[in-house]
């Protein structure tokens, strides 16, 4: 049963990719709840189901097993067009490659969005904001190309917030930052959450990115090993001693 705060919940997903004859399980058997206005963090080894998960939840993939309810409704079972509907008015995507056009300059990239559905109101300012706190206001008419890794990722996070989103599922948001720039785009992040009620799930490796979110799921090889408040974790270091703990079993029963 799925409670009326939760934005977003995944029930007994299961998704597998075939790969010649080869049958990959990414994912198997993930459930799982986000409240509204929260910020959960997703963690997992290299390969453990993490993109795959967030391709789902975002209706970018279909689930073989399984569905996805947003606000309580089956997500997973709509037509193709109005899943991609509902993505684009509702849902903000940070892909872990950036996705950005290499013919589009910075401002044209964030601006994309906007093409395919209307902005809603005070977009342009809003953009306008975050582009500046990202740090990228002097590169708006730069390529791609002529932008460091770390500014093109920062590009992909404008774009995934130029519509005004409510739901923010981003993939190593913070993977090429350094330090700084990471702790900056997780109190973006945060303010999202505090000040608009955004719900966020954040891909992550880092337990100093993670540590900013108030829930955790961890992934193992396609099954979802822990789900838990931060708040059981006192701060990184702690954090990722729990992570690897957990994933050390995992890792050994690798061939
Ligand atoms: N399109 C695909 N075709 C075949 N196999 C795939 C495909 N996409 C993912 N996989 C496999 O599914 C598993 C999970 O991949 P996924 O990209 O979800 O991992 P991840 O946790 O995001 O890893 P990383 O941290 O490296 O980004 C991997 O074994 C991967 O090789
Ligand atoms: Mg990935």
């Amino acid at each position: 049963m799925v409670q009326a705060t939760m934005v977003m919940a995944a029930e007994g997903l299961g998704k597998a990719f075939r790969q010649g004859e080869e049958r990959i399980a990414a994912l198997d058997g993930v459930s799982f709840g986000v409240e509204r206005g929260t910020f959960t963090a997703v963690m997992g080894a290299s390969g453990s189901g993490k993109t795959t998960l967030l391709n789902l939840l975002a209706g970018l993939l279909k689930p073989d097993a399984g569905r996805i309810l947003l606000d309580g409704d089956d997500f997973s079972s709509l037509k193709d067009s109005e899943r991609a509907r509902l993505r684009r008015r509702r849902i903000g995507f940070v892909f872990q490659d950036y996705n950005l056009l290499p013919n589009l300059t910075l401002a044209e990239n964030v601006r994309l969005p906007r093409l395919l559905d209307e902005a809603p109101e005070g977009a342009e300012g809003w953009l306008a904001e975050i582009v500046e706190f990202l740090g990228l206001g002097g590169r708006l008419k730069h390529l791609p190309s002529q932008l460091s890794g770390g500014e093109r990722q920062r590009a992909a996070i404008a774009r995934a917030l130029a519509m005004k989103p409510e739901i923010v599922l981003a993939d190593e948001p913070t993977g090429n930052l350094d330090l700084r720039g990471s702790t900056h785009v997780c109190e973006l992040l945060r303010r999202l959450c505090r000040e608009r009620g955004c719900t966020v799930l954040a891909v992550t490796h880092a337990p100093h990115v993670a540590i900013h979110a108030d829930r955790v799921l961890m992934l193992g090889d396609g099954r979802l090993l822990a789900d838990r408040p931060m708040s059981d974790f006192g701060d990184a270091e702690q954090l990722a001693i729990a992570y690897q703990r957990l994933l050390a079993p995992v890792a050994e029963g690798r061939p």
